[in-house]
C-alpha cells in the first residue's frame, strides 16, 4: 500500500510519461490543435474510480477529465448520491482526444490503457465504475469477467466482484455513459438508478447474494463486503 505522498509521486510520473508519449497516433493531432493530455483526476485515496471512455474538446483543451457537458452530469449524479467530485477519482481509458469525437481505436486502447492499469494500481480504490461500453469491455477483461459481458444495456447497474490489476479484487459496477443522459430523459433514470446501487455497495447495505463473482458460487459465503 502506497503512502500518500508515493501515490502523488506515482502518477505525477505517469503525467510526464503521457506528456511525451510521441509514438501515440493521437500525438500529432494534440499538438497541432493545442490540446493536454488527460490522465485521471480527484482523490488519490479514493474508494471509487469512474472509467470513462476518452476525453472530448473541454477535456483536451483543459487537460481535465470530464470538464465539459458530460462532467457537469457526472457532477450531478454524484451530488444525487452525497459525493463531491473531489472525493472520488476520475479517470478514462485513452488519454487524448481521438479527432471529431470517433470511438477509440483498438490500437489506441492498446496504447493507453496500460496508464489506465497503473492509476489502478496506484490508487487502489474498492470499486471500479465504468462509464459506456468501452470501459465496460476494457475492465471486465482485465478483471476475469470476461465471460459476463454483454450489451451495456443488459450488464449495467449490475454488481460484479472481479480480479485483476496485481491479483487485487475488485468490485466492478458499469453503466451508461453520462453524456447519453444529454440526449434522453430514460438514460438518466437508468444512471441515476446505478448511482444509488453504488452508494449501497459503499454503505455495505447492497445485497451480497446479487454479486457476480469471478470466481464460483460456493465461495460466495466468504465474501467480505465493504
Ligand atoms: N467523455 C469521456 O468518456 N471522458 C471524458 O473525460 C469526457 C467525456
Amino acid at each position: 500500500m502506497l503512502s500518500f505522498e508515493e501515490k502523488q509521486k506515482e502518477i505525477n510520473k505517469l503525467k510526464l510519461k503521457l506528456l511525451n508519449l510521441t509514438n501515440s497516433p493521437l500525438y500529432s493531432y494534440r499538438v497541432s490543435k493545442g490540446y493536454k493530455p488527460v490522465l485521471g483526476e480527484g482523490n488519490l485515496e479514493a474508494k471509487v474510480m469512474f472509467v470513462g471512455e476518452a476525453p472530448g474538446e473541454s477535456e483536451a483543451k483543459e487537460g481535465r477529465p470530464f470538464c465539459g457537458k458530460a462532467g457537469k452530469v457526472l457532477d450531478e449524479l454524484l451530488e444525487s448520491i452525497g459525493f463531491k467530485r473531489e472525493e472520488v477519482y476520475i479517470t478514462n481509458v485513452v488519454k487524448d482526444r481521438p479527432p471529431d469525437n470517433r470511438d477509440p481505436f483498438e490500437d489506441e486502447i492498446e496504447l493507453y490503457s496500460p496508464f489506465l492499469d497503473k492509476e489502478i494500481e496506484i490508487i487502489s480504490p474498492q470499486i471500479l465504475v465504468a462509464l459506456g461500453r468501452f470501459s465496460a469491455k476494457y475492465l471486465m477483461q482485465k478483471l476475469n469477467l470476461e465471460k459476463f459481458l454483454d450489451s451495456i444495456s443488459k450488464i449495467r447497474g449490475k454488481v460484479f466482484l472481479g480480479k485483476g490489476f496485481g491479483g487485487k479484487e475488485f468490485y466492478f459496477l458499469p453503466t451508461f455513459h453520462p453524456a447519453l443522459a444529454l440526449y434522453s430523459l430514460s438514460q438518466r433514470k437508468f444512471l441515476e438508478e446505478d448511482f444509488k446501487i453504488l452508494k449501497k455497495v459503499l454503505e455495505g447495505s447492497f445485497d451480497r447474494n446479487k454479486i457476480i463473482s469471478y470466481f464460483k458460487e460456493e465461495k460466495k459465503g466468504q465474501l467480505n463486503i465493504i
